[in-house]
């Protein structure tokens, strides 16, 4: 039985970091400023607070501008439209990511709404999602992006590939949809709803599982030779220790020996999202300053 390739997700984000840094080198070079990003965290979730804390690190070590606003789960949406405003005017800014859950009392639309589209690394504004869905220069969410560059690496040319997308969040699922489809790949988006999940994964040469639910996707739906993006991060109560441990949505260990190659989690999709916000940042930042982005992002 042979056994599938596992994607290095960590090794290509570093990689993608280092490429930053000399675009940020550039760039301070040629403008005499640093690329600022904001993040704006609001509550005090544990797992929100660990990755905004991880974001500011690699922020400042790619050599941008960190910018962290902490406030309260008690903020009203006033309040925090006014921050985006003060941040949508500030010439050091060039993005700004507003970590989501919000608080159920606050419009995530609204917040995401008011953002900036020119700054709005996360790409979650309708006029970037509007602009990706109709083929034009967008900002692009960075898990589906990080997601198309580890594909990109592993298959190169995904035309005519048929490809099944499980979940359809705004977040992941949806543009993960739509950068396939601009890839010419042939596009599925299964979720809840759908009917016999396993037929449908078992059609497509690309599976991206996107639905947060642990080891959904069973490792006898994936085609032989197909090639896996596990995007979930569920932690679970492992039986043997009594500890928790994080999986993905696909069942790793029974896909390994159907795939031509997988994503791991941890290791995989994860540490790609930080690395393509800070791409994003600097893509962002040269836009702002009429400047071309560099050629290798
Ligand atoms: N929460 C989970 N993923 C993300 C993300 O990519 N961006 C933001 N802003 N919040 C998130």
């Amino acid at each position: 039985m042979t056994i599938g390739k596992i994607i290095d997700g960590k090794a290509f984000a570093a990689t993608l970091r280092d490429k930053v840094a000399d675009g940020v080198a550039g760039f301070v070079e040629a403008t005499g400023r640093k690329p600022g990003l904001a993040v704006v965290l609001v509550g005090e979730d544990p797992a929100s607070s660990v990755y905004v804390r991880s974001k500011g690190k690699m922020t400042v070590a790619a050599g941008m501008e960190s910018f962290e606003f902490k406030r309260p789960d008690s903020i009203g949406e006033e309040d925090l439209l006014d921050l985006i405003e003060e941040l949508n005017q500030d010439e050091r800014v060039d993005g700004i990511l507003v970590q989501l859950p919000l608080p159920k009392h606050i419009d995530e639309a609204a917040v995401i709404g008011a953002i900036d589209p020119a700054k709005d690394v996360d790409g979650f504004h309708v006029v970037n999602s509007g602009l990706l869905a109709t083929g034009q220069e967008a900002l692009v969410p960075c898990t589906p992006l990080g997601c198309i560059m580890l594909l990109k690496d592993e298959l190169g040319d995904l035309s005519g590939l048929e490809a099944v997308v499980v979940g359809r969040s705004n977040i992941v699922g949806k543009p993960m949809a739509q950068l396939l489809l601009a890839e010419s790949a042939t596009v599925t988006i299964a979720h809840s709803r759908t009917r016999d999940l396993a037929s449908v994964v078992h059609r497509a040469d690309i599976v991206v599982a996107a639905v947060g639910r642990a080891e959904m996707v069973k490792g006898e739906w994936i085609k032989p030779g197909a090639t896996v993006i596990d995007v979930g991060i569920n932690r679970i109560a492992d039986g043997e220790d009594g500890k928790s441990r994080i999986v993905g949505d696909v069942a790793t260990a029974e896909a390994l020996a159907h795939v031509r190659a997988i994503t791991p989690v941890p290791g995989g999709v994860g540490p790609m999202t930080i690395a393509v916000l800070l791409r994003n940042t600097l893509v962002a930042a040269h836009a702002r300053a009429g400047l071309a982005k560099p050629a290798d992002l």
